[in-house]
This record gives C-alpha cells, sequence and structure tokens, in this order.
C-alpha cells in the first residue's frame, strides 16, 4: 500500500491549478442518467472517487469516452441495468446519487444501501422518504433500496435536516415527474448549484438553487449538454491551510475565493492576507498563525470538510481554540493521530479543545478519512522531521496529485510504494 513521506518544515510557496470539485462531479455524473443523450464534462478531476463512479455507470450500460481535451462524455441511451450493487457502493456513499437518476428515467432501481462509514453513521432516510413522497413505492431488502414508480409525482418535500446529496437526488428525480416539486430546508451548497445548472443545460425547470426552497417543474425527457465542472473548494481552502500553517505564500489558479467565504474568514483571523482574483487566489502569511474557533454547519457556514485541516493549523497556532463538529458524530479521528505528532487536543463530545504548540515532531501516521488524512499531510509539513503517513488511498479519493501539486509549492513530500 502506498505511504507518503513528508519532511517538514518548507514554508509552500509558488502556484497551482486547483481541480474541478469532487463533490460536483460525482452529481452531475449522475444526471447524465436522466438522458438518452450524451453529457459531455470538463474539468472533471482525476480521482478515486470518479473512477468507481465510471465502473458503476459502465456496469449499467453508460458508454464512457474520453474526447481529445480529456473531456468526459457519458452517454446513458443504452442503459439497461438499474442496478448499484453493493460492493461498488460500500466503496464510495455518493453512490446513492444514481437512486433518483434511474427510478425517475427507468421507473425502478436496485441500489444497495451505504451503510456506515468512519466518519459516522450517515442514513439515506431522507433521500427514500423525499422519493417516497413523489410517489415511489420503496422497501428495503437484504441491505438493497428497491424502488418502483410508473412516474414519479412532483410533491412538496420538506427536510428536517440540511442534506446535500439528498437534495442532489431529489431535485434530479424531479426533473423528470410529473408536475411541480418543491424542496423546502433544501442544502445551498456551491455543488448544488452546479448540478442545477447542468441539468438546466440538458432542458430542466429548475429555480431557487442554492437558497433553501428548490422548485423542479418536471419535463418529459432531458436532452444531452455540455457543462464544465466548478473549481473544488474544498482542494482551495486544503492548500490555502496549508501554506498558512508552513507560513508560506501562494498562488492558486482555477479557483474562486466567492465559493469559500467562510473559510477565507477563518484564515484572515488566523492573521493570513488574502487576495481574490478573477481567476484564483492568493495568500500570504507572516508569522505564526493565530488559533481560531470554529463550528461546522451547512453551507454558507463553515464546512465540515475543512474541519480537520483547521485543527491541523490550530495544533501549531498561538493560543488555545475550540472546534465544534455538528454535522458528523465520529469526525475527530484525525485528533488522535495528530497527538503523535506532539499535538495538544482535548475532545469532549462533539468539541475539541486544541492548545497550540510550538513545534510539531514528525512520526508515523495513519490517514483514517479522506479529510483526515489532509490534515494529516498539513500536519506533516509544518512538523520537524519526517512523517510517514499510511493508507494514503483515502487521499487519493478525493485529491487529484496531491503530492505533485504540494512538490510544485517546495514541499518536500513523495510517495514510496
Ligand atoms: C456531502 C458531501 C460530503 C460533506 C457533506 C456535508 C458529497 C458527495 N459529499 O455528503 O463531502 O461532508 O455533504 O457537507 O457531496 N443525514 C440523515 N439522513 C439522510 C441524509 C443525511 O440523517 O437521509 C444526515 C447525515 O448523517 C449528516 C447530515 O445529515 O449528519 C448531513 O449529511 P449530508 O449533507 O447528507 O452529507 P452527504 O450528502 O452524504
Amino acid at each position: 500500500m502506498d505511504k507518503l513521506l513528508i519532511q517538514g518544515g518548507v514554508p509552500l510557496s509558488g502556484e497551482v491549478r486547483i481541480s474541478g470539485a469532487k463533490n460536483a462531479a460525482l452529481p452531475i455524473m449522475c444526471a447524465a442518467l436522466l438522458s438518452k443523450a450524451p453529457l459531455r464534462l470538463s474539468n472533471v478531476p482525476h480521482l478515486r472517487d470518479v473512477t468507481t463512479l465510471l465502473t458503476l455507470l459502465g456496469g449499467m450500460g453508460v458508454a464512457v469516452s474520453l474526447d481529445e481535451k480529456l473531456g468526459l462524455e457519458l452517454d446513458a441511451g443504452g442503459l439497461h441495468s438499474p442496478f448499484a450493487p453493493y460492493e461498488m457502493v460500500k466503496t464510495m456513499r455518493a453512490s446513492i446519487l444514481v437512486l433518483g437518476p434511474l427510478l425517475a428515467r427507468c421507473g425502478e432501481a436496485r441500489v444497495s444501501l451505504p451503510g456506515g462509514c468512519a466518519i459516522g453513521q450517515r442514513p439515506v432516510d431522507l433521500h427514500i422518504k423525499g422519493l417516497q413522497a413523489m410517489g415511489a413505492d420503496i422497501r428495503v431488502e437484504h441491505g438493497y433500496i428497491i424502488a418502483r414508480a410508473d412516474r414519479l409525482k412532483g410533491a412538496r418535500i420538506f427536510s428536517d435536516l440540511v442534506t446535500v446529496t439528498g437534495t442532489e437526488n431529489l431535485m434530479m428525480a424531479a426533473c423528470l415527474a410529473e408536475g411541480v416539486t418543491v424542496i423546502e430546508n433544501a442544502a445551498r451548497e456551491p455543488e448544488v448549484v452546479d448540478l442545477a445548472d447542468c441539468l438546466k443545460a440538458m432542458g430542466a425547470n429548475i429555480e431557487g438553487a442554492g437558497t433553501d426552497m428548490i422548485r423542479i417543474e418536471g419535463v418529459s425527457a432531458l436532452s444531452g449538454a455540455e457543462h464544465r465542472i466548478m473549481p473544488d473548494r474544498i482542494e482551495t481552502g486544503t492548500f490555502l491551510v496549508a501554506a498558512a500553517a508552513t507560513g508560506g505564500s501562494v498562488r492558486l489558479r482555477g479557483t474562486s475565493a466567492r465559493i469559500l467565504d467562510a473559510v477565507v474568514e477563518k484564515l484572515r483571523e488566523a492573521g493570513a492576507t488574502i487576495t481574490a482574483e478573477d481567476d484564483g487566489i492568493s495568500l500570504c502569511m507572516d508569522g505564526p498563525p493565530k488559533s481560531v474557533n470554529l463550528r461546522t454547519a451547512p453551507y454558507p457556514a463553515f464546512p465540515t470538510d475543512m474541519q480537520a485541516q483547521f485543527m491541523a493549523l490550530d495544533c501549531i497556532a498561538r493560543g488555545t481554540a475550540v472546534l465544534t463538529e455538528t454535522i458528523f458524530e465520529n469526525r475527530f479521528m484525525h485528533a488522535l493521530e495528530l497527538q503523535r505528532l506532539g499535538a495538544d487536543i482535548e475532545i469532549s463530545g462533539n468539541a475539541a479543545v486544541v492548545k497550540g504548540v510550538a513545534q510539531l515532531d514528525g512520526a508515523a501516521v495513519m490517514a483514517t478519512d479522506l479529510r483526515a488524512s489532509a490534515s494529516l499531510v498539513i500536519a506533516g509539513l509544518v512538523a520537524r522531521g519526517e512523517t510517514m503517513i499510511e493508507r494514503i488511498y483515502h487521499l487519493d479519493r478525493g485529491y487529484e496529485c496531491i503530492e505533485e501539486k504540494l512538490s510544485q509549492l517546495g514541499a518536500r513530500i513523495k510517495r514510496v510504494h
């Protein structure tokens, strides 16, 4: 299994390009299932989660091809098997995003329940309830969601929790339903807006994406379209935090400060100078970071997917920080690994108290999930001596060429097999 070796202590400096967003690419690729005509996508990141989804879609009869500019074409004209097996879904929870489109297009779907995952229970009850409200007959048997509906009917759906993939699943299903669907307490994440933009290009009638109430008027069929995937705001945030933690100065291209206000705000509080540019964002850090408190919540508040990276920053900041996680119940596993590097962290329920220390010391650590891995990379970049990170397959799920990009910024990092 691959490992990452990092020699810490080098301030990051230089310029890198940010990739397309994983969390936009995955639902948008599933949107291809809604149409018989091809969907052409650009700026799709090269990630393991994307490959996993391509395999899943391929098994259903979706033809996948790459054009000369590495654009991805998905043609679901020959869709024959509305089935997502456990072996695929268990490796990637986002596979649940095929449920809504399959049911809407084929009138049936058999999709494995994702089950638990490292960062908590993560049920899909709201996806199921929403589809039932649209008239679907759904039962769960032998670990599979078995759904049927002659044609889904528009409905008012109220979700008592904000769910990102739940909103996306229901929005996609509603595009082909008969009549109007209104999703209340919808997720407002920029990736939901990107998906809605793609669906609109395919001929869907959607209003209100980006607000907490989305209105979709169903149509009988969607067409093909071309769409460019938005930049990855979590990759952007991760590189900004890495630069701030190492006292560096970086410019990130192909991204935008507008999609990560809460993160930029916290980095400024930590002492970084951040400049929003037309096609990117720059960060310059003078002196050691100041501790920042944060509380995760649905967009536009501080993203749970950036909590672990900020914990690494707070480990070496001046002062004491309280990090409160309100989205997932078990998302502090990186704390134990950061402690192995000398961090002073105390966990109490859903809060972590992080007292900044003058220095972290390199050690062997183990990645436990995607964003936890990113926090260990950041800690390794600031630690004295060598840090070896095991189980980096988590990183490959969500960060395109992370070690190449960090090397480009001067980090001493290499992958060993
Ligand atoms: C998405 C993101 C993930 C991010 C998360 C929160 C993708 C592919 N993944 O995950 O990176 O960390 O949003 O921003 O976009 N819940 C239920 N019932 C449901 C659905 C969710 O109780 O049916 C709960 C979850 O357990 C969690 C909360 O709602 O506590 C939010 O989860 P949700 O927004 O659904 O996360 P994902 O869409 O899985």
